[in-house]
């Protein structure tokens, strides 16, 4: 409300329930802007906000009561319990909101809301403005100008409070928990699901709500496909596999990569491999603290990736050359990571007027660099070939530097070792 202009409305809609087969739906997740606004669940709800107004500054619309509708598909607040448990100043049945938001919208000078994002709710929301005019008799005057309301909430979102980072860290070790089971249960025979089932046994057991995205479990050459997520296959001796799972815990996301030997002993050309993604992976966090780039810990994957692949004669030439002209992105194809919060790829800009911007404290970014040789590489040695790593973690900034949040679960080729054999 602070950083709304005076006489503005802000308008944010709940997402839509998508069917997933005639008459069933998906799990039903809420506009991520609209639970860091207010918490708020349940589809078909509307929050509106409006700074200084008497009657109320923030109003919710949801759906009434409805004892049948609620035997049938669950619990509903209603408006009473928007008021009581969300705090809302005031609230109204969804139904009413025709008639109630013209009045809401009449006099303002501005709307502040996600632009584009929801095409069904864009007309929806252009038809009250346009209706605004209907009132008294012809005389009432439609805001006129549309603000994107993301560009504030999203900047704020970026920048988590000391109660978003606990929420986060409990998301972070439930992952971290859940890839150590996966290390101690993997064994030649399992089926890549198999590994999911206990993943996510774990995200579940422990309170989470569900995986933040479908858990990628690649053994061997399907590693090599970034986001593999048929996850049918059957694990053999000799090969890695990659599992790339978090979980998402009251609403936030954890994102972790480990990748280690089916039958628990790295062969000498995935050890190679593995060390060089677990230096350019430690290297750039070392790149992440108050004040620092962001890009930083991105080149430092690059430099340490293209050194390890000239060391290894998998690329040639000089490494200053080989970065420039991108000869690592046959094998290193994605960046080094993303803001991570209430959405997997979280919101937030990466850079502001075209220069990458600096990190602040409070700031939570997954860094997961990897190096990737296709099966089909007539280019390399036949022994790299089909060898896929990745390793990620989820790192907080800090005052005076880097926490890592996903340190719970082994990553140096001796302790996943160690793990596997216990
Ligand atoms: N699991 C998607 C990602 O790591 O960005
Ligand atoms: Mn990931
Ligand atoms: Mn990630």
């Amino acid at each position: 409300m602070a950083m709304m202009l005076p006489n503005s409305i802000a308008v944010i809609c709940a997402a839509p329930e998508k069917i997933r087969s005639k008459d069933t739906h998906y799990p039903y997740k809420q506009n991520t802007s609209l639970t860091y606004l207010c918490g708020f669940p349940e589809a078909e709800s509307v929050m509106v906000i409006m700074p200084d107004r008497d009657h109320g500054e923030f109003v919710l619309f949801c759906r009434d009561k409805d004892p049948l509708r609620e035997t049938w598909d669950g619990y509903r607040e209603g408006p009473e319990g928007a008021v009581k448990n969300f705090a809302a100043d005031d609230a109204f049945p969804i139904d009413d909101i025709d008639d109630i938001l013209l009045g809401m919208l009449e006099g303002k000078d501005r709307v502040y809301y996600a632009i584009g994002k929801e095409v069904e709710f864009d007309r929806k929301l252009m038809d009250w403005v346009n209706n605004v005019r209907t009132l008294r008799d012809g005389d009432a005057m439609p805001p006129g100008e549309f603000v994107d309301l993301d560009h504030l909430v999203n900047e704020m979102r970026l920048i988590k409070t000391a109660g978003e980072i606990k929420l986060m860290r409990r998301a972070s070790q439930i992952a971290a928990q859940a890839h150590c089971r996966a290390m101690q249960l993997s064994q030649p025979g399992f089926y890549e699901y198999q590994l999911q089932a206990e993943i996510e046994h774990e995200f579940m057991a422990r309170g989470a709500s569900a995986p933040a995205y479908t858990s990628i479990v690649g053994g061997g050459k399907n590693g090599c496909i970034l986001h593999y997520i048929e996850n049918r296959d059957q694990l053999k001796a000799g090969d890695l596999v990659l599992i790339d799972a978090g979980c998402e815990y009251k609403n936030y996301a954890s994102d972790i990569t480990r990748t280690f030997p089916v039958n628990g002993k790295f062969t000498p050309p995935q050890a190679a491999i593995y060390d060089i993604v677990l230096e350019a992976q430690l290297e750039a966090i070392k790149l992440i603290g108050p004040g620092l780039e962001y890009n930083l810990a991105n080149e430092a994957t690059i430099r340490v990736i293209t050194e390890g692949l000239v060391e290894l004669n998998i690329l040639h030439g000089e490494v200053d050359a080989l970065i420039a002209e991108g000869a690592y992105r046959e094998f290193y194809m994605h960046s080094a990571g993303h803001w991570l919060g209430m959405d997997v790829h979280d919101v937030g800009d990466y850079k502001i007027d075209n220069k990458w911007r600096v990190y602040e404290p409070g700031m939570v970014l997954t860094v997961e660099p990897g190096i990737y040789i296709s099966p089909d590489n007539k280019n390399v040695d036949a022994k790299w070939r089909g060898i896929a790593v990745r390793i990620e973690d989820d790192i907080l900034v800090t005052k005076t530097g880097c926490e890592d949040l996903t340190s719970g679960v082994p990553k140096t080729r001796d302790q996943i070792e160690l793990l596997m054999a216990g």
